[in-house]
């Protein structure tokens, strides 16, 4: 294979980008006939550039011959940092350019003292699954993507409204007593962004979304938070929701509501994890 450089990702690489992460998502789904997580070109070319022009999110393209042939993305916004999308063309997988994206921005989260780096892995893919773990990261949790009409349900005694900036605190606390830190930067946009909402209980806000969709997060005292804040969505976004898997019951109600199970994905984390104490949904980051 000819020499492969890395270097900082710059707006103008958004396009070839958002076409490489179309064609490898797309070609991996094909190949074990699933539905791909990008749905088309349009849409990767779409996010690709928030992603490269979010100023604590580090985007890193790799470059053969002077033509880009991958990319990688390390989310920088809390204590515990975030990997990917992390894509490679198609025609040059398998021969280590995937391993050097991922070695990068390993290096990076450590020059910045990260206590922890964290990834979802879709599970069908054997390369990811077989990098990362060779790389050090661990399997933590088995996830299931869920996808299906809103459900329009609600809990009683749950009420479920926009978050604004006020509700940062609570928010965060309830993250901390789950996973042990906040996830105050991603939280932030979101509530900027106007797709963050809390619920609320007897005792207070008692549980948020970042989104309910591929890329929000989730937290909750109890799984009737859960329910409350998944009962609310108006639609499911990008590939669906993540439910842990392991959390049987709320697993069930969502098959209960008619639910679709799309895929099976692992969360793999390196340097610090809690086992968390309390309910919780994990974004397509971690
Ligand atoms: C996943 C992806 C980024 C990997 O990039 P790549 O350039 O093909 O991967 P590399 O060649 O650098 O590394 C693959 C490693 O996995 C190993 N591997 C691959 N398939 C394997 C298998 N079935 N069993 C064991 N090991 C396997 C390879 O031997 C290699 O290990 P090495 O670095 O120790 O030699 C790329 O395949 C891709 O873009 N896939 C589609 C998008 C995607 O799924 N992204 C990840 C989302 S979780």
């Amino acid at each position: 294979m000819n020499s492969v450089s890395l270097r900082p990702a710059r707006q103008e690489d958004a396009p070839v980008c958002g076409d490489i992460c179309f064609r490898a998502f797309n070609t991996l789904a094909q190949r074990h006939n699933f539905p791909s997580d990008v749905t088309s070109a349009e849409s990767a070319i779409e996010f690709i550039p928030e992603l490269i022009g979010h100023p604590d999110i580090y985007a890193v393209v790799a470059e053969q011959d002077g033509r880009v042939v991958g990319s990688n993305f390390l989310d920088e916004r809390n204590l515990i940092l975030g990997i990917g999308p992390i894509t490679v063309d198609p025609d040059v997988q398998a021969s280590s350019v995937g391993r050097l994206l991922m070695e990068h921005v390993l290096d990076r989260a450590q020059e910045q003292c990260a206590v922890g780096v964290r990834l979802c892995q879709v599970a069908f893919n054997n390369s990811s699954l077989s990098l990362y773990s060779k790389l050090g990261f661990q399997l933590r949790e088995p996830l299931s993507a869920m996808q299906g009409n809103p459900l329009d349900v609600t809990i009683p005694g749950y009420q479920v409204r926009a978050a604004t900036m006020e509700d940062l605190e609570s928010c965060n606390d309830l993250c901390h007593r789950v996973h042990g830190h906040d996830r105050c930067g991603e939280l932030r946009d979101a509530v900027t962004d106007h797709t963050a909402r809390v619920v609320e209980s007897r005792e207070g806000v008692t549980g948020y979304a970042t989104n309910l969709s591929y890329d929000g997060h989730v937290i909750g005292r109890t799984n009737d938070d859960l329910k409350a804040l998944i009962g609310s969505a108006d639609a499911f976004g990008g590939t669906g929701i993540l439910i842990p898997t392991r959390n049987t019951e709320l697993f069930r109600w969502c098959l209960d509501h008619k639910l679709q199970v799309v895929q099976q994905m692992s969360l793999m984390t390196m340097g610090l994890y809690n086992e968390p104490q309390g309910v919780w949904m994990p974004s397509v980051s971690y």
